[in-house]
């Protein structure tokens, strides 16, 4: 059994919205709502709820979602966030695509990761649907970053209170979309300082708030030091126990919480093709 943080699952306490928790610690399927229409007012705040609750939100039995109407949706939540690196939707700048092939060097996500913790302001939060989904495989991966930080021990937690830790990206981004048509030799690859352990700006949790993508360094300790800690906090926060694994069926989105779960995309489908269009949503400076 793992940690102190664990709930039981509850069942639905909305009124406008079906929310099935999907696995004890994180996650709900959310049913009986359209995204391909703007969504009631009253149904969205209790999206807004569930996606603080359950950290990860799949909406079940949806359309394909316009493009405009992805970004309004995603807007509702917030200015937008443009990533600094990725290939975008012609006519929609604001618009991600994800997209496998038998011919790719590469697939988005293949670690686990805080969307862009490399950001000053790191997203919020993130909206992908799926558009072609392979015959089987092509999960994404969920680990609850709240249930990793309850965990700790308490002398583990004094000693991350005050630490900080550098996130870069230009391990990450420079020729990463190269085989995408996207020129990206002279691209700014941000880096920022983060505290190790944040606190959510709405719910008031703590969350540890490392990756193995990003995260290169904790700022005061010598290298050794450094590498021993950012992999054991890595290793921890990667715990089986603290997962979920997602499997797509066609149109499904997925909504998720960068400020408290890290996630990882599965590449097992190869030579297939998966491809899904993504919203960012602007984030606030961790503290
Ligand atoms: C990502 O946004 O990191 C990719 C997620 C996915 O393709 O499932």
């Amino acid at each position: 059994m793992i940690g102190n943080a664990l709930v039981a699952p509850q069942a639905n306490t909305y009124e406008l919205i079906d929310a099935k928790p999907f696995a004890p610690n994180l996650g709900a399927e959310v049913y009986g709502v359209d995204l391909s229409q703007p969504v009631p007012d009253a149904q969205f705040a209790e999206i807004r709820d569930a996606f603080l609750k359950y950290q990860v939100l799949f909406f079940k039995d949806q359309k394909e979602i316009p493009p405009e109407q992805h970004v309004a949706f995603g807007k509702r939540f917030g200015p937008l966030h443009a990533h600094p690196a990725a290939p975008t939707m012609a006519g929609h700048p604001e618009i991600f695509e994800i997209h496998a092939t038998k011919d790719s060097k590469i697939a988005n996500g293949e670690f686990w990761h805080s969307d862009v913790s490399c950001d000053d302001t790191p997203p919020l939060g993130t909206m992908l649907q799926i558009h072609i989904v392979p015959p089987c495989g092509g999960d994404t991966m969920f680990s609850d970053m709240y249930a990793a930080y309850d965990d700790l021990s308490d002398p583990m937690k004094n000693m991350l209170a005050d630490l900080k830790a550098l996130h870069s990206s230009e391990h990450i981004y420079k020729g990463r979309y190269s085989d995408r048509g996207k020129a990206d030799a002279d691209i700014d690859c941000p880096q920022a300082v983060h505290p190790i352990v944040r606190t959510h700006p709405d719910t008031g949790r703590k969350s540890l708030f490392v990756n193995r993508t990003f995260t290169t360094k904790i700022l005061g300790l010598s290298d050794r030091e450094s590498d021993t800690i950012l992999n054991m906090l890595f290793e921890h926060a990667e715990h089986i126990n603290y997962q979920i694994r997602f499997r797509w069926t066609l149109n499904d989105m997925a909504f998720w919480d960068n400020r408290c779960c890290m996630h990882r995309a599965i590449w097992d489908y190869w030579p297939a093709e998966r491809k899904g269009r993504r919203v960012t949503v602007k984030g606030d400076k961790p503290v």
